[in-house]
């Protein structure tokens, strides 16, 4: 489906250019889910026929991710997914880390220092250099969300790989936008109420196989079970053999909203979204006098960029007068153009 075809599918009110904050829904994830809340109203509908979209979404996802759909899990937050890979590291091994990621892929490690694990951050251009013979495991976010940097995948895999350390990679603020490979790494996770435009409350990982036979599901529940149906009561513990053993129950509705908005992506195509998005913000960059970047979020330094952009009912980021600005499929340049005035004002 072409993009310009597909916008219709989006209700946005002008000047939402703050994706990176949440994304918004297209009319059948929108549909989906007032006709589940509907149906929760009067006990019309049975919990099964809201899971059905759990296993579209997870589809959906390994598509997008290029992995096997037995290598994802679920969850409801990004931190929770990153969190039983940490506990996984032994005593003394060590995490490298950038120094400004964003802390959900920073605290999960850093709690770990209590059991001996050692966790060094660096700034994200010195990664690459800093992973060596004494790292374990080198954790990033693909795209940052602090000013939309997009690190370099390929370079950290093969320094990673040559020191024999683990990758962990945040990629919340990439998968939707940014097409990359999942399987080079070891573990993937991604909070889906952003660039996939899902309702909070839906995350997804991809471990590798070899990860998770070093993993502990401690979080284990009937939801994690070999059959869901035959684990709600009773011993003997019966997970899943693949990730699914590592899936924690659904919030439902979130679930509802979000497979359609991933399939609607998967349909699209990441690389012409990518191309989309990625020449809004060079509009918005070049419109003010900036080089352009390769990046779905960009941030500016604007004086008094707060006020104006509110006055103008443009709705983006603004952090310490630095304005972070983020354009999705649904964005225009209509929005990008809103926005340039705004700041010329
Ligand atoms: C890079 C990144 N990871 C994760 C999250 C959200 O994480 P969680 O689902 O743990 O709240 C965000 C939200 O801004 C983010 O920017």
């Amino acid at each position: 489906m072409e993009i310009e075809h597909a916008q219709k599918l989006w209700q946005p009110q002008p000047g939402w250019l703050n994706t990176a904050t949440y994304g918004l829904p297209p009319d059948p994830a929108w549909e989906a889910l007032q006709e589940a809340l509907a149906g929760w109203r009067v006990g019309r509908m049975a919990w099964e026929s809201w899971d059905i979209a759990t296993a579209r979404t997870r589809a959906a996802f390994a598509r997008l991710a290029g992995v096997a759909v037995g290598d994802v899990a679920v969850g409801s937050t990004a931190s929770q997914l990153v969190a039983p890979v940490a506990a996984a590291l032994p005593a003394g091994a060590t995490v490298v880390v950038p120094e400004v990621e964003f802390t959900s892929n920073l605290f999960p490690w850093l709690v770990q220092e209590q059991r001996g694990v050692r966790v060094r951050t660096v700034p994200l251009a010195g990664l690459v250099d800093a992973i060596d013979a004494g790292t374990d495991l080198v954790a990033f976010s693909l795209v940052q969300s602090s000013d939309g940097t997009v690190a370099p995948y390929e370079e950290i895999v093969a320094a990673a790989r040559a020191h024999d350390a683990l990758v962990a990679v945040d990629a919340t603020q990439a998968c939707g936008w940014l097409p990359f490979d999942a399987s080079r790494a070891d573990a993937v996770v991604v909070a889906a109420y952003k660039w996939l435009m899902a309702p909070r409350g839906v995350a997804l990982a991809y471990y590798a196989p070899e990860l998770r036979d070093r993993m502990r599901p401690d979080a284990a529940c009937w939801y994690a079970g070999a059959d869901p149906h035959a684990a709600y009561y009773g011993p003997p513990l019966r997970l899943a053999e693949d990730a699914r053993r590592f899936d924690i129950s659904p919030a439902w509705f979130s679930w509802v909203g979000a497979a359609p908005a991933l399939e609607l992506l998967a349909e699209i195509g990441v690389p012409a979204v990518q191309a989309h998005d990625v020449a809004l913000a060079n509009r918005f960059l070049t419109g003010l006098g900036r080089p352009p970047g390769d990046s779905a979020i960009v941030t500016v330094e604007v004086p008094g960029a707060q006020e104006k952009l509110e006055r103008a009912g443009v709705r983006a980021a603004v952090r310490a007068g630095r304005v972070r600005a983020s354009f999705h499929l649904y964005s225009t340049t209509d929005d990008v153009d809103l926005a340039l005035d705004a700041l010329a004002g």
